[in-house]
């Protein structure tokens, strides 16, 4: 087979396999994730002392198990994600393996109550995004070890939607007030021993830059009682041709520089961390999705999917770019000619277009000439889709396929009309 693009217009495998025959096998809509590109990510990151997923971004237990495997430990932002993370084999402090770096970290700016009754009964680890949570904490689970999760005061993302930092960000705990949280640590019995600091998703170098010297002029105030920082995540992905994959080795010189720094102020180790979400999934996903109608609409030819906003909600969310390619069936496969079309989905929302700008401005793309039947795949879609789906217009939740050495497995199976009504019930019946 002749290699292609990464970007190609057409595309016949995913990580070596038919895509045809996976759309068969397992129908349409479904995501199919790539397992060795997973891991290449991660072998990208192992200069980190630590790497931390966070899970938001694609926590189908399978996905969790194969980074744990590897050596990635995990976040979790709600008591469901950290029942996912054990689900997936990751030990707690209960179990004697739990140790450090913990295996799991409660990452959050709110404690709700199930969430704190699973902190206090494993005995996780809280990262605290805001004042409250030492306190609550304080109270369940005096003489933890707690580290903060500090917004700098600045905060940038691919969205202003994804931006976590500055003044009109709820996250963390804004840098001001470090002081007065320490000082509530103490009183409460926790002992602060790290920072942390994200200040958004999908950034760029330039932004992430900036996070180091805010980190080492905070942990200088916290002084010699820390033991770890955390970079959080944010690392961008290459979504389209042209743009630039992010100089790993660059962004960790300048983290090594600043845990160096402090190292001499404090005289002993600082570990580091890092806590992607995007970079370790992103490309490795991909959403097959099969055309279902063709039509035109005045000057407009769109492709009209089995999938929608229901099962990628970036598009509409954040106006999104993904690459899209077409499986060619039969005849004439490399030599389509491309056209402008719309790509949209089966929802009864005029917003259920992939093809959109942010403000929901409708854009067509160069796409192949196709037919209907054939399937299309929407690329990079690993991160922030299957985890974001909803049964919007009682459409179920697509199948996840793993592929794995050559094997296609199925990690989720799509939801039956039992599960979307499973719950539901009608009083006096
Ligand atoms: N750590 C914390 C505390 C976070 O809040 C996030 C993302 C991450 C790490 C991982 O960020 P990443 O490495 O993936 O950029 N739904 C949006 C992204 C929302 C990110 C939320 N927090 C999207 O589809 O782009």
């Amino acid at each position: 087979m002749s290699v292609v693009s990464r970007f190609s217009p057409l595309r016949h495998e995913i990580a070596g396999i038919d895509v045809a025959r996976l759309a068969e096998e397992f129908g349409t809509p479904t995501y199919v994730y790539d397992a060795a590109k997973i891991v290449e990510r991660i072998e990208d990151l192992r200069q980190f002392d630590t790497v931390r997923f966070a899970q938001k971004a694609c926590s189908n237990i399978a996905i969790l198990d194969l980074v744990r495997r590897h050596g990635v430990v995990v976040d979790a932002v709600s008591a469901g994600e950290i029942q996912r993370a054990i689900a997936a084999g990751y030990a707690t402090a209960a179990d004697a393996t739990g140790g450090s770096p913990p295996q799991i970290v409660y990452t959050a700016d709110i404690f709700d109550a199930e969430a704190l009754e699973l902190v206090k009964k494993y005995g996780l680890h809280v990262n605290c995004g805001s004042p409250d949570m030492i306190d609550q904490l304080g109270l369940v689970a005096p003489g933890h070890e707690i580290t903060l999760r500090l917004n700098p005061g600045f905060g940038h993302g691919h969205s202003q939607k994804t931006n976590t930092g500055g003044e009109q960000s709820k996250h963390g705990i804004w840098h001001a007030q470090l002081d007065e949280c320490l000082q509530a640590a103490e009183r409460r019995g926790l002992a602060v021993t790290g920072l942390h600091m994200h200040i958004g998703s999908g950034t760029d170098l330039e932004h992430l830059s900036q996070v180091c010297d805010a980190m080492e002029q905070a942990a200088l105030q916290v002084g010699r009682r820390l033991t770890t920082i955390s970079a959080g995540g944010g690392l961008p992905i290459p979504y389209r041709e042209g743009d630039q994959t992010v100089d790993i080795d660059a962004y960790f010189k300048l983290w090594d520089a600043t845990r160096k720094r402090l190292e001499a102020a404090f005289g002993h180790p600082v570990h580091l961390e890092i806590e992607p979400g995007r970079y370790l999934v992103a490309e490795s996903g991909f959403l097959v999705a099969q055309i279902r109608a063709i039509k035109r609409s005045g000057a407009n030819t769109f492709y009209l999917l089995d999938a929608g906003f229901n099962n990628l909600a970036r598009p509409i969310l954040y106006g999104a770019y993904h690459h899209m390619s077409i499986v060619p069936s039969g005849e004439g496969g490399p030599m389509r000619p491309l056209h402008e079309v719309v790509v949209g989905g089966p929802l009864c929302e005029s917003g259920d277009i992939f093809t959109q700008e942010e403000g929901g401005f409708v854009r067509s793309r160069m796409l192949p000439v196709a037919e209907i039947g054939e399937y299309l795949v929407i690329e990079c879609a690993g991160a922030y889709g299957f985890v974001m789906s909803s049964n919007y217009n009682s459409k179920p939740m697509a199948a996840e396929v793993l592929v794995q050495d050559g094997q296609a497995h199925l990690i989720r199976r799509r939801q039956s009309f039992e599960d979307l009504i499973s719950g539901e019930s009608i009083p006096g019946r």
